[in-house]
């Protein structure tokens, strides 16, 4: 029986990894996916996938009852939802739009969801939303919510309109709160891609504050293999941490990056800090252990190695990207930063 999956957001960087996976380890899926192509919305993610009855994209946004009603005229099993703005940075700079996509487009997409009897809502949310994280401790599901970003106050936002869903409507919703992912197809804009491009080009790789603050690195398969895993084996109204389990701070990455490639660490620039910059993100992922039998495959260093020569081997990728008009802000940001 074809199982019809609607996946938002799928022109991204997980959301495309998603996509190839999905479709390689579930044959019976028919996916549609549907996004608005942002500037971090790509086709050349998906290159090589035809558009037949296992896979469509319809161009669209979230954020707008037409569009989500429209997308909602063929029936649903399941609801994937990655579209968001995605990057901390831009919120600084244009709360507004986080509000739009991440909060409204979400409730658009429960309501949908909800009048058409889906199977099942899966939320792809962040470990952004717990906030900061001193040395000790790592972060459960029933952390309180304590966001510090306009990205992040959105996502858990987005994350309580999904349990309201639940709780009042019934709507079999699940979320995930991945730490952060890296490999390929990822916006250059995020660190990991941000700091290999920069280095390739032989330019300064801006190191906010001290460079100490820690995040913990899950490579995006193994994200994608936790989303099926909740999707299928996830119970409607839990939240599941799905976590790499690889804390690094961003000067130990930033060292690997420059040897890796053979550049000098005289590239490395440290900028004026983010305001309001979590210190330390760490998920405690026993729920996903223990209730869906996922945990992450991936060695830290192997998975950047690997992301490194993708991007090595991908030039014209990137290379297109960054050639594009996406960079204003950038200019503004990296002024201010200096
Ligand atoms: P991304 O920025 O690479 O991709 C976002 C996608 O959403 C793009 O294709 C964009 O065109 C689309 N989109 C944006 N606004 C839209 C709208 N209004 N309507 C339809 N589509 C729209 O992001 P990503 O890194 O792939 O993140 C995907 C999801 O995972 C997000 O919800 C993000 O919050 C979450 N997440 C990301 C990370 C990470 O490390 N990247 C970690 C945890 C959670
Ligand atoms: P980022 O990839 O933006 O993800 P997030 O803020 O969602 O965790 O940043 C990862 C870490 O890298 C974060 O601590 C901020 C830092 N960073 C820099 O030091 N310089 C940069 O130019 C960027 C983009 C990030």
């Amino acid at each position: 029986m074809p199982i019809r999956v609607l996946i938002t957001g799928g022109a991204g960087f997980i959301g495309s990894n998603f996509i190839r996976y999905a479709l390689d380890v579930r044959p019976e899926w028919q996916i549609v996916n549907f996004d608005l192509l942002t500037y971090a919305g790509n086709l050349a993610n998906l290159e090589g996938i035809p558009e037949n009855d296992k896979y469509r994209f319809l161009k669209g946004d979230v954020s707008n009852l037409d569009d989500v009603k429209k997308v909602f005229e063929s029936g649903f099993e399941y609801v994937i939802n990655f579209a968001a703005e995605s990057h901390v940075d831009r919120s600084l700079y244009d709360p507004g739009l986080f509000i739009k996509t991440n909060i409204l487009g979400t409730q658009l997409l429960l309501a949908q969801a909800r009048q058409a009897g889906v199977q099942r809502f899966l939320q792809i949310s962040t470990d952004e939303v717990y906030g900061s994280l001193g040395k000790d401790g790592l972060f459960c599901e029933d952390w309180p919510l304590k966001p510090n970003s306009p990205y992040s106050a959105s996502k858990a936002s987005a994350d309580l309109m999904c349990r309201a869903y639940f709780e009042t409507f019934g709507l079999p919703v699940i979320i995930t709160r991945s730490s952060n992912n890296y490999g390929p197809y990822q916006f250059p804009e995020k660190l990991i891609p941000f700091f290999i491009t920069k280095a390739l080009n032989d330019e300064p790789l801006p190191l906010y504050g001290d460079g100490l603050n820690v995040r913990d690195w899950l490579y995006v398969e193994d994200n994608c293999a936790g989303i099926m895993a909740a999707l299928e084996k996830g119970k409607p109204g839990e939240c599941y941490n799905i976590g790499g389990g690889n804390e690094m701070t961003n000067l130990e990455i930033t060292k690997f990056i420059l040897q890796d490639l053979g550049k000098s660490e005289e590239l490395i620039k440290f900028v004026k800090d983010r305001p309001g910059h979590d210190r330390r993100y760490a998920l405690d992922i026993s729920k996903a252990k223990s209730e869906l039998g996922w945990r992450p495959v991936m060695d830290f260093r192997e998975g950047l190695k690997k992301t490194i020569r993708w991007y090595l081997a991908n030039e014209k990728w990137w290379r297109d990207i960054l050639s594009g008009d996406y960079r204003g802000f950038y200019d503004i940001h990296y002024r201010e930063r200096r």
